[in-house]
Parts: C-alpha cells; structure tokens; sequence
C-alpha cells in the first residue's frame, strides 16, 4: 500500500508528514532530488525533465500513485505528463487544486463555472517558476471571478531552507512579505504556494498579521488524497516505504531530522 511523494528537495516532507497523519494504514515512499534543488529558478523544461524522471523512478519503485509535493513540479510538468500519457495504470496528481478548491470554498471535484467568492485580495508566495507559469491564476480562474491576485516570487527562500540556515530564510521571508505589502497592502488572504514554505508558516503569519488568513498546503492535500484514496483505492501500489534522495544521504537526512523533529534516514536514490 505505497504512495509516492515527490518533491525538489525537502519541502514535499510537509505535505508526507500530513499525509502520514491523515492516513496512518498507508505507506510513503518519498523522493526528493536534492542534487537538483531548487528547481524554482529552473526553466520549465529543464523542471519537466527532472519531474518526470523522478516519478518515473517512483512508478518503477512500485508506487502506481505519485504526489507531485512540490508547486513548481506542479506548475511545470503536471499537466504536460497527463496530456503526453501515462504509462498503463499509473496516476500523478499535484498540489494547486487542493488549495485552490479550499480557497473557493468548492468541494472536490465541482466542476461548475466560475463564481464569485468571499476572498479579493490574495497574496500568493511562490518560487520565481511557479510565479512566472500563472498556473496558480490559470487554476484559479477556472473556478472563480473576481480575486486580485498580487504575486511575489520568494527568491532564495528554499536554498536558505536547504541549506538549514532559516535565520536567512526567515529574514528573506520578512522581506518578500514587505515586497508584498507594498504592491498589496491589505492582503486577505496568503497562499503559501511552495511546500517548503509551511516549515517557515509561522514567519509568514507574523509579517503578514493576524488579519491575513494563511493557506498551506500540507493539510489540504493530505485530505484531497484520502478523498481520492477512497474512491481510488486499486491505485494503492505494493512497492517499498522509506526516503530517498539524489542529493547525499547524510546530509539530507540530517536536515529532515531537524525539521521533523524524529529521526528521519534517507537512502540514496
Ligand atoms: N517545494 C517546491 C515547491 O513547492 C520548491 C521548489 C524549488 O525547488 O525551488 O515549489
């Protein structure tokens, strides 16, 4: 009963650490490609040949379902694999929907045409690819009408989250916050639209204030994934469970130790 998460490097731990949560009888098996992160300053092409070998080697590790945990992937690739065809069996699915159907206040799966919503104002913070794909605005504008949507795109955020230095990441998010706030005073809303953004929640909210309600990911698609589980569950794959990593093992183990808290062991992918 495996799933596999995919994400550029440490960020998608959000996301499988909700998921663990929501689905305690399901096992994770999670990939992220260290060596190559952050692929927020990739091109897209260059995002949706490094995506699609990841899942590539998930699917062939026994995981019939990937989770694309990372919004640049997301922007980048999704859609391109879905429409290029999928291998026999095999399924990937990202991470805007989930949001964007919380933000709309839509159920899974309601397709109805756009309608207005109580939001107006949304900041969205994401890495400089997903900001320049508009696949947030684009997802958006298939399900409602009238959200002003300022973006920033948070530039060195994850290297700094990477690297474990989160004084710098917690400084550079106070700064894109500001950036925000001065193409968008009153924000009502914040989406955190990178999934190694919930590990710096907490700073967001802060700069942004208590008025700002603050959307992250990791909860929202953990519950859109058992919703899909539930009426999908032939797509639960029989490979094995663990962490693995393109980047050196050691190293990305110690970082994820210190973000969740337990010991977490990465093997080399
Ligand atoms: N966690 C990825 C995302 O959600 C980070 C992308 C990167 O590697 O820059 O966009």
């Amino acid at each position: 009963m495996t799933v596999g998460i995919f994400d550029s490097g440490l960020g998608g731990l959000t996301v499988l650490e909700a998921a663990r949560q929501r689905l305690p009888e399901v096992d994770f098996l999670y990939l992220g490609d260290s060596a190559n992160a952050p692929y927020g300053v990739r091109d897209a092409d260059d995002v949706f040949e490094l995506t699609q070998k990841a899942v590539k080697r998930l699917w062939d590790s026994g995981c019939d379902l990937v989770i694309l945990a990372c919004n640049t992937a997301s922007a980048a690739a999704l859609r391109r694999m879905q429409e290029g065809g999928l291998p026999e069996g095999k399924r990937v699915l990202g991470v805007f929907v989930p949001l964007i159907e919380a933000l709309t206040e839509r159920q899974w799966g309601d397709n109805s045409p756009p309608r207005e919503v109580a939001v107006k104002h949304v900041a969205l913070f994401a890495t400089p690819a997903t900001v320049a794909s508009r696949a947030f605005q684009r997802e958006l504008a298939f399900r409602a009408i009238g959200v002003d949507v300022e973006a920033q795109a948070c530039g060195g955020v994850v290297d700094a989250i990477e690297d474990g230095d989160m004084i710098l990441a917690e400084a550079l998010v106070r700064s894109h916050v500001e950036a925000l706030k001065r193409k968008m005073p009153n924000p009502q809303a914040a989406v955190l639209g990178c999934t190694h953004y919930p590990l710096m929640e907490k700073t967001f909210q802060d700069a942004l204030g208590p008025d700002v309600q603050v959307f992250s990911q990791a909860n929202l698609v953990a519950e859109s994934l058992a919703d899909y589980l539930a009426r999908h569950s032939d797509m639960l794959g029989d490979g094995p469970a663990g962490y693995l990593t393109t980047g050196d093992p050691r190293r990305v183990s110690d970082r994820a130790t210190q973000f969740l808290r337990r010991q977490i062991t990465f093997e080399a992918a």
